[in-house]
């Protein structure tokens, strides 16, 4: 079996459930050593016991983390140089939704989408992009949505936090790049993936999630909704080396709805 990302030293935030377990599992079975990190500290655990079985010690650990307290990310950035000897992948996953209209949306639901989607990022490559010149070559992997380059009139602070990360994504790469850091920076923008976050959107409209699924994979070109492995396989590419050439760059992972 090919190790893509072997030796690789990665750090992957909201990695307790949904996408982000699975890009750490991924990244993990390819070969990278992984600090899964969440707010759900025990849940980021579980996701790094559950890597450490299947793929031996000293492969994944598991810590608490809160994305929009840069002590935290202080803590955290040192946990990697301690605990897998560095770092030169950041996979920024974790994020939030909130609904509302601009009429509805609360402006406190507002701050906090921007606080977790955006500071995050702002946090995160501020606080880890010292120890990731150390380990370089690297890779900054941000997980936008296609909700950051196709606007909705129900999510307008989920758009917005989304279309931030996207064009911060690209001003890092040209830091990185000018400074000769042999540091990239990409964006990953997936339409509805089959994730816990989804849980929250039926709740929101009161159906039923399979209802919901449906409903979703049919304004989908492809006629489905994501499945968590079809982001990872990007991330893993994005981590790797194989995509040495490509920084500031968007990768679409929409089942087509970004070509209507
Ligand atoms: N699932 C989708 O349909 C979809 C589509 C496009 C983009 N995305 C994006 O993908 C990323 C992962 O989404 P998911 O579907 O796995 O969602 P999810 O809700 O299943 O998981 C998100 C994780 O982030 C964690 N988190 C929330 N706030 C945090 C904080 N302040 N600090 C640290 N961790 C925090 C949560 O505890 C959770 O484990 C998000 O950025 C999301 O916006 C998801």
């Amino acid at each position: 079996m090919s190790r893509r990302v072997a030796g690789k030293l990665a750090l992957v935030t909201g990695a307790a459930q949904g996408l982000g377990a699975a890009h750490a599992t991924l990244l993990a079975r390819e070969g990278a050593r992984v600090v899964c990190t969440d707010v759900n500290g025990e849940g980021a655990k579980g996701t790094a016991a559950r890597i450490v079985e299947q793929f031996g010690a000293g492969t994944a650990v598991g810590a608490r983390h809160d994305v929009t307290d840069p002590e935290a990310w202080e803590r955290v950035v040192a946990l990697a140089k301690d605990e897998i000897g560095g770092l030169n992948v950041l996979v920024n996953n974790a994020g939030i939704g909130v609904g509302g209209t601009i009429e509805t949306c609360d402006f406190d639901d507002w701050r906090r989408c921007f606080s977790v989607n955006v500071d995050s990022i702002f946090h995160g490559c501020q606080k880890a992009l010292p120890l990731m010149r150390e380990h370089a070559p690297g890779s900054i992997v941000n997980i936008s949505s296609i909700a950051g380059l196709i606007a909705s009139d129900t999510m307008p602070a989920y758009n917005a936090s989304k279309a931030a990360v996207w064009m911060l994504t690209k001003s890092i790469a040209l830091h990185c790049a000018k400074n000769r850091m042999d540091i990239r920076c990409n964006s990953v923008h997936p339409t509805f993936v089959d994730t816990p976050i989804l849980d929250g959107t039926a709740r929101n409209h009161n159906i039923d999630k399979n209802v919901l699924l449906e409903k979703l994979a049919r304004q989908i070109p492809l006629k489905k909704v994501g499945e968590p492995d079809d982001i990872a396989n990007a991330v893993l590419y994005l981590a790797s080396d194989e995509s040495k050439f490509m920084t500031g760059a968007e990768l679409k992972l929409d089942g087509g709805i970004s070509a209507m």
